[in-house]
């Protein structure tokens, strides 16, 4: 009888300290903003077990995973059919998610997958609508790390049918489908991040971490084009209050060495991205990386930045012409300063000027060029030479 009370309280003793650990560990994800690849700004629907699989051995190979990229997220597209008991099947392109996942995680990453609340996909692959449990757990028991869940069809088929002409309702409807899959993930035990992708309605920033989301989008789609990079971030500020450890704003995917971006235009989102604590998840072709978009993406001193502990978002400072600065404050007292040059070339002979006061700052201060890698002292009004759509990114340890 003792032996039997002894053990009886063993066991709820252990089951506490699991109960602990699980919610200590479910607390944990995204203490900093996530970092890894996702498959659709590259390969979108064409996307295979094969494409994963290469991207996940880059990762590794390229120094990716050393300089911090652990998720390797698959988007749409790979949803089969559900058979009679409901039960989601992958399409001919993933033969085997779990086998997919074990492989994922056997090079010491993180594996996310995509879903809709909505009865389809955006790209009209079966999603979760009535199965929202079902499939937390059949993610789980794959040992998916990462949900990205992505408004789409909801808005025409459940949305707007269920609360015609009634924005409010819809919105709340929509709210308590993110709900709804928070607490189906939870249950599974498991810790998964959850991604909200609904384009930043109905102040997604407000509501989002308050069930259980751990990034939001903040705007519709990027595309690789400076014009639509320049606009997401022009979309980002007054948003900086609602982002800190695990909960981010999410002005969605790198498009980092995709499209006909410039060099220095990969810089600027990069650093920008940083700026804003935003999640990091490139999208470019890994096997065919150039080196100079590996430089930029395993900055180490840039990540630094993007991660930093504080997990306090960046601002806009002030704007000067075509010249924007934002600042972003670091843990242990530093900061991060990025001049960027949203117009055209300024050199020698209009060069730009940095006002320091305008940032609280008084006099030299000592910092690091964060592209260069040199050290320096930034002046009060000194010339910033900067070619069109450039950044100059400074961190600086102990501002005055
Ligand atoms: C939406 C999302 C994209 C991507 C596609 C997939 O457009 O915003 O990021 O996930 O759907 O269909």
């Amino acid at each position: 009888m003792r032996i039997v009370t002894s053990l009886s309280v063993a066991v709820v003793a252990l089951a506490s300290v699991t109960a602990i650990c699980t919610t200590a560990a479910l607390a944990q994800v995204a203490q900093t903003p996530p970092m890894g690849w996702n498959s659709w700004n590259y390969f979108a629907g064409k996307v295979t077990d094969k494409d994963i699989r290469a991207s996940a051995d880059q990762i590794v190979s390229s120094g990716m995973k050393d300089a911090g990229y652990i998720y390797v997220n698959i988007d749409d597209t790979w949803e089969g059919q559900r058979d009679a008991s409901g039960v989601l099947h992958t399409n001919d392109k993933f033969p085997d998610m779990k086998a997919l996942a074990d492989y994922v995680h056997s090079k010491g990453l993180k594996i996310g997958i995509y879903s809709s609340p909505g009865p389809k996909t955006c790209a009209g692959y079966e999603a979760s609508y009535g199965h929202e449990e079902q499939d937390a757990q059949l993610y789980a028991s794959w040992g998916i790390d990462y949900l990205k869940y992505d408004l789409c069809s909801f808005i025409g088929d459940v949305m707007e049918k269920q609360a015609p002409n009634d924005k409010a309702a819809q919105m709340r409807i929509m709210i308590a489908a993110y709900d709804k899959m928070d607490k189906a993930l939870k249950a599974t035990g498991r810790p998964i991040v959850l991604s909200l992708c609904q384009y930043g309605w109905d102040a997604v920033w407000e509501w989002a971490p308050g069930i259980g989301g751990n990034l939001w989008r903040t705007t519709g789609d990027i595309t690789p084009r400076w014009d639509r990079i320049y606009a997401i971030v022009s979309q980002q500020s007054g948003l900086e209050s609602y982002a800190g450890p695990g909960h981010w704003n999410d002005p969605d995917m790198l498009e980092v060495g995709n499209g006909k971006l410039s060099l220095a235009e990969n810089r600027s989102h990069f650093s920008w991205w940083a700026l804003l604590a935003a999640p990091l998840l490139a999208g470019n072709d890994l096997p065919n990386m150039k080196p100079e978009i590996k430089a930029i993406l395993t900055n180490r001193d840039v990540v630094a930045i993007d991660q930093d502990a504080l997990g306090k978002q960046g601002r806009h400072a002030y704007s000067d012409g075509e010249v924007e600065v934002w600042v972003r404050e670091l843990k242990g007292g530093g900061l991060a300063i990025g001049v960027f040059n949203v117009g055209s070339d300024r050199y020698s002979t209009h060069p730009f000027h940095l006002d320091l006061g305008k940032l609280g700052l008084h006099g030299a201060q000592a910092g690091k060029d964060l592209w260069t890698g040199k050290s320096l002292t930034l002046v009060d009004n000194g010339p910033i030479e900067l070619g069109s759509h450039d950044v100059f990114l400074v961190r600086v340890d102990a501002p005055k």
